[in-house]
This record gives C-alpha cells, structure tokens and sequence, in this order.
C-alpha cells in the first residue's frame, strides 16, 4: 500500500431510494441467500423524501469494521451485514488517488477495514422497507469505495444478501425482482422496467400509522407462512406468474386501472396470505382499504391503488395530481391529528398538495367536507401518525459534496 501517511482517510457518500412493491414479495426458497418463491415488482419512492444516506471510510488507522445507524453504533457481525461485506471485498480492484498520494491495490483490501455511517430520513423499522433502502445503500457505497466493477445487476444480487427487497432499491422507477432458478442464486437479480420518467403523473400517499417497531417481523413471518399455508404454494405457483406479466403490460401501457386492480389485489392475496398462516399474522389496518374501495366504485374507473407491506402503514398511488388532492381532501377528514400535532409535521414530503385541497392550517381540516360516497362518513381521530406525499423516484446516486458525509474526513469517526 503507498501512501505518504498512514493518516489518509478515503470515503465516498452515497443516497438510495426505498421502495413499495405492487406485486408482493413473500415467503423464501433459500433462507441464507435470500431467494424467493416468486418474482416481484416495485416502484421506487422519491428519495427526496424517504431515502438512507451512508458513508463508508477506509483507512490504514481503522483496526476494525465499524457501523452507526442514525448515530449510534450497531454490531457488524450479523451474517446479513459479513455477507455483504465479504461479497464486495471479493470484487475489489486497485483505487489510487493521486492529489491524495494513496494507491490501494486488490490485496490491499483483504486487510483494511471500513467504518460505516447510514442515516434513514424516515423511522426505521416502521415499516416503510428501511432496511431495503439501508442494505442497497450499504452495498453501493462500498461498491463505489473499493472500485468494483459488477454491473448494477450483479450488486443487486449482493444487496438482496442483506435484505430481499434491497435489490429493487438499486434502480429508480418501476423495478422487477427475478426469482431465478440457480441454487447459488446468481440470477436471483432486479431489473429495471422502467425509469421513474416514464410515468411521473403517479403520486403516492404514505399514511404512517405508527412508527412502533412492528410485531411479528417479515423474516419470520414468511418462514412460518411457507411452512403453514397452503394458499402461499397456490399463490407463488399459479397467480403470481400471471400477474407479473400483466403488471409489466399495464407499466408500459401507463394503464392506471389494470396497475390499481393488481395492485389491490395482490396486495389482499397477501394478507389473505398472513390470515392463512399457522398462527394468522395480522399486519394491515383495514379503513382505509373499505374508503378507496368506495370510492373507485363510484367513479368509472379506479382513481386509486392502495397496497400495505407488512405493518400497518397504508401506501395509496393516486393516478394523477388531481386525484391525489382529492385522496388527501378524504384521508384528512377521515384521519384529522391528534389535537396536539400541527400540520407541517401532519402532511410531510411534497406539501405543495396541501394548497390543492385548500388547507392551511388545521381549522381547515375539521371545515373538510365528508366524502359524497360515503354515508355516515366516521372519523379516526389520532389513528394517523402523519402522511407523506411523495412519487415515483430515481436510484442510487453518490454525493460529492463533502458537507453530506456523515463521517468525518480526519478521523472517520461520525461526525
Ligand atoms: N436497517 C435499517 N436501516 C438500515 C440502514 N440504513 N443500513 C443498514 N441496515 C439498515
């Protein structure tokens, strides 16, 4: 390794999106590399809005791997993170940086260590897929630092080392998840549809309704679902092929009803999924499903796609601006805070759609109208936390600017 002082400090920043799937992800073939029994596909949440940041260092000084989240350090020795680690070290090449006097060849990296510092925008373990943007975010980074040159598709089968649903999170836009057929897993890879340009009148409307940790965590879940339910064989093998090939066509074709229609849909025949399994595992929280429902059958055609993950956070695609001025009008009156919030922190993300419905304060709300296809329309006052707007977004993307490191260039320690 030369280098004029064992002082240096080399590191690279980079931003990653989360993402939603339409056609759900549930239940693995392979447990310790993370291979599933279905293909899946998503779209990629505007990182301006929910997105992990992560700064990966090295340095002759670091005597170990090191890793904080949001600040505080976490223990690398989990075999999801050595996976990741070990995967990307494999495929490191030689770095040199001149104005730095640091060359660092492929055997170099063998022994150097890395520290890490990742920092989620939105609340981790809430349920919005914190680790798939963590793990994308962590395997790109370090890809970057130690120079390795696998196409996006080859790291996306790293990322998915770390979390399944990490690989998505390597591209913008509409993304697919490919099963694959090996045992190694190397074609158990994402591939992007299409990018998030291709159809950006879409708007999506997160209700976070708690950021408590949730109960029975997706690892488990889905081990305890393929060893019990016989709906998930049926699901993996007769519905999901079917449905994958149509969600491509209905992308493609920007047709709303078709995407909003297997959207639903698959997202139920996941939960029905969660119901089938010994003992039932109950995710979701259902008003807002019985709302949307109402209202797309009062209009010709589905204004509205809702699918949940597993917690009980709702994510509504609305087809246009329009209509999601009207989703959020409905969700406001449907939800109003609880009489302690305020709405900059109630409606977060994109909140020019605020001016859309006409509300600026919070009298506003309470003066909403009920929505004119509901009877007896009811209110669940404080059983939203807070909503995002946001939209389709873009992948990966490194920060140059020194300011956003989240480690410092002196001692690569968190800032
Ligand atoms: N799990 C949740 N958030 C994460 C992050 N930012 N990096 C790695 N793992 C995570």
């Amino acid at each position: 390794m030369a280098c004029e002082s064992e002082k240096w400090v080399l590191m690279v920043t980079a931003q990653t999106p989360t993402n939603i799937a339409v056609i759900k992800y549930w239940g693995k073939r392979d447990e310790s590399l993370i291979l599933p029994i279905n293909d899946s596909i998503s779209v990629t949440l505007d990182p301006e809005h929910l997105c992990t940041t992560t700064t990966v260092a090295v340095s002759p000084s670091f005597d170990q791997d090191r890793m904080w989240l949001n600040g505080k350090e976490i223990s690398l020795s989990g075999g999801r993170y050595q996976r990741c680690l070990r995967e990307i070290r494999s495929r490191a090449s030689d770095v040199e940086d001149e104005k730095k006097g640091i060359k660092i060849t492929k055997k170099d990296w063998e022994n150097l260590h890395v520290h890490i510092a990742s920092y989620n925008n939105f609340p981790t373990a809430a349920g919005l897929a914190s680790s798939a943007a963590g793990f994308a975010c962590l395997v790109f980074s370090l890809a970057k630092l130690m120079n390795v040159k696998e196409d996006q598709g080859k790291l996306s089968a790293i990322a998915r080392q770390g979390s399944g649903s990490a690989c998505r999170s390597l591209y913008g836009g509409f993304v697919k998840w490919i099963m694959g057929k090996h045992d190694d897993g190397s074609d158990s890879i994402a591939v992007q549809l299409a990018d998030e340009k291709h159809w950006d009148d879409l708007v999506i409307v997160i209700a976070v309704v708690s950021s408590r940790q949730k109960e029975t965590s997706s690892t488990s879940g889905m081990r305890e679902s393929v060893e019990t339910s016989m709906l998930i064989k049926h699901r993996a093998k007769e519905v999901v092929p079917k449905r994958i090939v149509d969600m491509e066509e209905a992308i493609k074709n920007r047709d709303f009803p078709s995407f909003a229609h297997l959207a639903c849909a698959d997202s139920n025949q996941f939960h029905a999924v969660c119901l089938d399994t010994c003992p039932p595992i109950f995710y979701m929280n259902d008003t807002i499903i019985g709302c949307v429902e109402k209202w797309n059958r009062s209009e010709e055609s589905p204004q509205v796609a809702y699918t949940f993950d597993a917690g009980p956070n709702a994510v509504l695609i609305a087809r246009n601006r329009k209509v999601a001025a009207s989703l959020l009008q409905r969700l406001l009156f449907h939800f109003p805070p609880s009489s302690d919030a305020d709405l900059s922190s109630y409606v977060i993300g994109d909140k020019s759609i605020l001016q859309d419905v006409g509300v600026t304060d919070l009298k506003d709300i309470e003066a909403l109208p009920p929505p004119p296809e509901i009877k007896d329309a009811q209110k669940y006052k404080g059983d939203v936390s807070y909503f995002i707007c946001t939209k389709p977004g873009k992948g990966p993307v490194l920060l140059s600017d020194k300011n956003q490191a989240l480690l410092s260039p002196e001692t690569g320690l968190p800032k």
